[in-house]
């Protein structure tokens, strides 16, 4: 059996990590944000893809060719977080445990980023740790994806 393989995808302006908003978001662009997650990968056993799209219709699209090809799904949906019912539909036709991210402590926060349509259907949500929540998603994802393997 191949390592487990976990799908990173990310929503819309988190291209602009680095620059975006650096006292809300840091100073890490998303190329270093990928990095943390191949060297978190690698020590964990585990084989990750990691996207961004800035299109809800691309960020469905890789859900739908998800349902196949991964084993559990980490995802910032970013601003879609808030506002797409057809994002949280394409969670839940996936039968794989979905870990929520969020970089920022979105409680902390405007009232409108307090409401999430994924949380009802994610495993597990990682909010306010900075660009290290992605590795404790990763952290997590690998200790369910092993339990599911001892099964
Ligand atoms: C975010 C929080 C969202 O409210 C916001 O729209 C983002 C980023 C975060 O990682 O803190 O784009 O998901």
């Amino acid at each position: 059996m191949g390592m487990p393989s976990v799908l990173v995808l990310n929503g819309p302006n988190l291209n602009l990590l680095g620059t975006r908003e650096p006292a809300i978001y840091g100073a890490e662009t998303l190329d270093d944000v990928a990095a943390l997650c191949r060297e978190a990968a690698g020590r964990l056993g585990i084989e990750i893809d990691f996207r961004q799209s800035n299109a809800e219709h691309q960020l469905i699209d890789w859900l739908h060719e998800a349902r196949t090809h991964v084993d559990g799904i980490v995802i910032n949906p970013a601003a879609y977080t808030h506002t797409s019912v057809a994002i949280a539909d394409a969670l839940s036709a996936i039968a794989k445990p979905v870990i929520e991210v969020h970089i920022s402590n979105v409680h902390k926060r405007e009232a409108f980023r307090h409401h999430s349509f994924v949380s009802p259907i994610a495993e597990a949500i990682i909010v306010g740790c900075g660009t290290q929540g992605y590795v404790l998603a990763l952290e997590r994802m690998a200790t369910l994806l092993a339990k599911k393997v001892a099964q």
